[in-house]
């Protein structure tokens, strides 16, 4: 893949992520009826970088062209909703499922579910329809919505044990898990003061 075909190629991705982007931004002020208790702490918005793209194709065992990158990956727009409460996550995520010109191609609840080291987030990959003169297509984008505490536990997961290759694993992972739960009363805790979020 070449610079310029890159450049080409993330164009759309590029508007689906600029769309959803203000599309949850109208959310956040328009969700309660208070203004006081919007649902968005901040967002985060990333387009995979053209080495990002080329090394998870590898990974993949696939050769690093445009058409794989589109067959393949499904992140290669990003958004990371943060939300104080679990609550305004799935009434957000709720609200964007029913937009019916939104397609939802993936939805992975590591809340109800968190993973074997306590990874706890709402990931829901979601089609954005992106018009140009031959006519419409959708795009993927991947939403990752977490609280404040999910999002403090996986970035300190990240930058400790990415891409360490660590003999400790299985005792890191126990501790990583414990801090998870450790978090989730915190976040219990805070939960009894949500009495605000009243849906419009
Ligand atoms: P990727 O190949 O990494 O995209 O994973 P996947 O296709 O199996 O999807 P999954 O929903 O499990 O993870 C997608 C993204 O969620 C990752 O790229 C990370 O940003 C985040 N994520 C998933 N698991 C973890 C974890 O254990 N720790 C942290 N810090 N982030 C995670
Ligand atoms: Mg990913």
């Amino acid at each position: 893949m070449t610079e310029e075909q890159y450049y080409e190629f993330i164009q759309p991705y590029e508007d689906a992520k600029q769309m959803l982007l203000t599309r949850l931004d109208v959310l956040n002020h328009t969700l309660y009826e208070e203004a006081a208790s919007r649902p968005i702490h901040n967002i985060q918005a990333r387009l995979k970088k053209k080495e990002s793209m080329e090394g998870k194709l590898a990974k993949k065992g696939k050769e690093a062209t445009v058409e794989n990158a589109k067959d393949y990956l499904k992140d290669i727009a990003g958004l990371r909703v943060i939300c104080y409460f679990v609550d305004d996550i799935y009434n957000l995520a709720d609200i964007l499922k029913s937009q019916t010109d939104l397609v939802i191609i993936q939805e992975r609840d590591y809340i109800a579910s968190p993973k074997p080291n306590g990874y706890r987030s709402y990931h829901l990959i979601v089609g954005v329809p992106v018009y140009c003169l031959d006519g419409m297509e959708y795009f993927p984008v991947e939403i990752q919505f977490r609280t404040m505490s999910m999002d403090f536990w996986a970035s300190m997961e990240h930058r400790i044990t990415y891409k360490k290759e660590r003999e400790d694993k299985e005792r890191l992972q126990e501790e990583f898990r414990e801090y998870a739960n450790m978090l989730v009363e915190i976040e219990k805790r805070f939960e009894q003061y949500n009495d605000v979020g009243h849906l419009c």
